[in-house]
């Protein structure tokens, strides 16, 4: 798959199958790589320096403090592939810790972002060879050729782990498992189960950046979607539900509307919702599960002095 064909998802027809399917559904649902284009790469970085959202400052500072023993783990000329690399601020913990990494692969669906921080990376690390992979890592994905004999480094921050429904889960690390290679080692980021409402203020913030993220949603399907949402029309809304310990997102609408989208029309009762994203929070028992399933085991699992996040050092098994 090259880059070029990997991103223009807007006009890829699986990816139009997709949100036409999830709107067809009793609980109509998009997916979240919906949110990704470049204003949502953008309003996601204002998330992540939110005074509610926790989870950004809890992970760098467990990564500041276990760098070291991760690069350990793992030796010297070790290639180094991170699914969601994002604005491109962790994995600098890695790559500065790391003993002559080998290369250094960003998988990430926000092409603008990923050309961007390719870029300031490339000068920052000369001696790194980057090779930056456009795609939706939901999906299987080819790495580029690394160098064959260095064991393999996955970074899988932010806790977007969370983000997949638990089987999902599970299957992507299998698939994971399956580029890391035998010796290979996982580094994750998962979000620890904690109080309801700490955790629906980091999902339902004050300035409503969050609530701008999730309806950018809807303005990316007007855009590349021949859609015609009326954004007044929905409210962003984050439901803590504890039976299975997540966070969901929706988008509510505020009336009785009709909408279009791809060509198909679609209602929607005052009150009903569009599922958008679900962020599960892992209690330990959980995680031990997860990373079983998923073939890996646990080497590590550090926390930060307030509990609230935890970044474990997976090896496959
Ligand atoms: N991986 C992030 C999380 O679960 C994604 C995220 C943060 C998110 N805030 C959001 C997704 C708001 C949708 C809406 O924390």
């Amino acid at each position: 798959m090259t880059a070029a064909r990997a991103c223009s998802i807007a006009v890829d027809g699986r990816f139009r199958e997709e949100i036409l399917a999830g709107l067809a559904r009793p609980q109509k649902e998009l997916p979240p790589k919906l949110f990704y284009d470049a204003a949502g790469a953008a309003l996601f970085e204002r998330i992540c320096e939110l005074d509610e959202y926790y989870l950004t400052r809890a992970e760098l500072s467990i990564l500041r403090t276990h760098a070291a023993e991760i690069a350990d783990h793992v030796g010297p000329g070790a290639a180094l592939v991170e699914y969601g690399s994002g604005a491109g601020v962790k994995v600098r913990l890695l790559l500065d810790a790391m003993s002559a990494p080998a290369a250094y692969v960003p998988v990430d669906i926000s092409r603008e972002q990923l050309v961007d921080v390719v870029g300031v990376l490339a000068r920052e690390y000369r001696h790194v060879s980057i090779r930056p992979v456009c795609a939706d890592y939901t999906l299987p994905l080819t790495i580029p050729d690394l160098p064959r004999r260095a064991r393999r480094l996955g970074f899988f921050p932010g806790s977007t782990i969370g983000n997949f429904h638990p089987a999902e889960a599970a299957a992507f690390l299998r698939r994971v498992r399956r580029v890391l290679g035998r010796d290979g080692a996982f580094v994750i980021g998962i979000d620890r189960r904690k109080s309801p409402r700490v955790v629906r203020a980091a999902y339902d913030d004050r300035h409503g950046v969050t609530a701008a993220f999730n309806l950018n949603a809807l303005r990316r399907l007007n855009r590349e979607f021949e859609a015609d949402f009326d954004l007044e029309a929905f409210a962003h809304r984050a439901r803590w539900n504890g039976r299975v310990g997540r966070v969901e997102m929706h988008l509510q609408s505020l009336s009785s509307q009709t909408f279009r989208v791809a060509g198909e029309h679609f209602t929607m009762k005052q009150g009903e919702t569009i599922w958008t994203e679900s962020s599960y929070k892992y209690d330990v028992d959980r995680l031990r599960r997860l990373v079983i399933d998923g073939g890996f085991r646990i080497a590590q699992l550090w926390t930060d002095v307030k509990q609230l996040f935890w970044v474990a050092l997976l090896q496959v098994t």
